[in-house]
């Protein structure tokens, strides 16, 4: 009896899990994100015309890891900047995914 009572708690539990992660709200991106814009394009491991890759870029930017605001002034700055304008996956990027896109690479670029 007490043993069917835990395994019925423990798939709840799993069924609970399960139901939380994948209603969450997309708050963090991943590499479908960047892979769905054809950032890897450019940014894989073999980068294209000189393009940091994104693992340089995100070892680069670990150091904006815990700052408020940072993700957003970045992707910002990767619509907007001067050099970016000759790069259309960068400028067509919204804000939001920007911001999300930026946070993710700061995180160290899980998968
Ligand atoms: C056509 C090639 C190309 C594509 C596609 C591309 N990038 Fe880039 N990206 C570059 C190049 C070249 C640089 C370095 C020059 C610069 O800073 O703009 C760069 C720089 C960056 C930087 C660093 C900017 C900085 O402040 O130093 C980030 C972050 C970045 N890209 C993210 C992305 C993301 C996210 C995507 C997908 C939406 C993407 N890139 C798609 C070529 C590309």
């Amino acid at each position: 009896m007490t043993m069917q009572f835990l395994k019925f708690r423990h798939a709840m539990a799993v069924v609970f899990f399960v139901i939380s992660a994948s209603s969450a709200p997309a708050a963090s991106a991943s590499a479908a994100l960047a892979l769905e814009h054809g950032c890897f394009s450019c940014h894989g491991e073999l980068s294209r015309g000189g393009s940091p890759t994104f693992a340089q870029l995100s070892r680069h930017l670990a150091k904006y890891k815990g700052q408020t605001g940072a993700a957003a002034r970045k992707g910002e700055k990767l619509k907007t900047d001067d050099e970016s304008q000759d790069i259309t996956p960068h400028r067509m990027l919204s804000s939001e995914k920007a911001t999300l896109l930026l946070q993710w690479l700061i995180d160290g670029v899980a998968p």
